[in-house]
């Protein structure tokens, strides 16, 4: 049966700006009843950001700082605590929409080296998934033989679980319709870019920045690069704004929605 792996944005769960951090359980419940009614019981994994859950305190620690440093110590197990409660309540929306979502926690499971994730321990995931269980993992801290620990993003670790499994289709629910010409928080002509392949990739990266909010993974054009290493092995991917009803929930069910496809050619 064929695999299909869904992001849920930090921006889209969380409120981006919110410290002490904040979920946004309307739409973690609505989400949960989307994914509920458009699932057809195929392998599934769900991987999601941390918004303000992870990116104020990684900044604050500076835990993606090129070397060791002690600061990065309690900033790790800072954010690890605000993961795992965040982790606690996507799985929780999820099971109460009778889904049997299971956390999976990526920093128990991953090794990164020079701020990339080299190993993903695959084997217990595919166990699961194999007994029908929906793997929920999220950005992380984890280990890094170059920098001690660094953050390792859920757009990673979906690019490599793409790479290493080949879903049949990878989904990234964010709060904007799909990738712009320019920022379309910031300017109201932008306009939406149906499909990015290799002809105009560098384009697109010309025009995309970084994010509004704290971000310590790159915003939309790390995004857009990382997804392009996926498309090129032959997966489609699409991000569409989960932030609209029904959105989500049509393109895992293979409807057409509004969105920006990011396709090899
Ligand atoms: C970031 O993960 C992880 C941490 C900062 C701990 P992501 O980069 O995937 O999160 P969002 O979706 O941008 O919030």
């Amino acid at each position: 049966m064929a695999l299909a792996l869904l992001k849920l944005g930090g921006a889209v769960i969380t409120d981006k700006r919110a410290s002490p951090p904040k979920a946004r359980l309307d739409v973690l419940q609505r989400l949960a009843q989307e994914i509920h009614d458009h699932w057809d019981g195929s392998p599934l994994i769900i991987v999601h950001g941390a918004g303000c859950f992870g990116h104020i305190p990684a900044k604050q620690y500076d835990l993606t700082a090129a070397q060791w440093h002690e600061k990065k110590r309690l900033g790790t197990v800072i954010i690890r605590e605000y993961m795992h409660e965040l982790n606690g309540l996507v799985v929780h929306s999820l099971v109460q929409a009778k889904l049997p979502a299971m956390a999976f926690q990526p920093g128990a499971a991953a090794a990164m080296d020079q701020k990339k994730l080299q190993h993903f321990n695959l084997d217990i995931l595919q166990h699961w998934l194999h007994h029908g269980i929906i793997p929920v993992l999220y950005g992380d801290v984890a280990v890094d033989a170059s920098t001690g620990i660094d953050i390792l993003s859920g757009d990673q670790i979906i690019a490599y679980l793409a790479n290493a499994l080949k879903p049949e289709l990878v989904i990234l629910g964010t709060d904007v319709d799909g990738v712009f010409d320019c920022d379309p928080k910031q300017h109201a002509n932008a306009r939406m870019i149906a499909k990015i392949t290799s002809h105009n990739l560098h384009e697109v990266l010309q025009g995309l920045g970084g994010s509004q909010y704290v971000d310590v993974t790159g915003g939309m054009a790390q995004k857009v690069q990382e997804l392009m290493g996926i498309a090129q092995t032959g997966v489609p991917i699409q991000i569409i704004n989960a932030t609209v009803p029904d959105r989500l929930g049509l393109s895992l069910g293979r409807e057409n929605v509004v969105g920006t496809w990011i396709q090899s050619c």
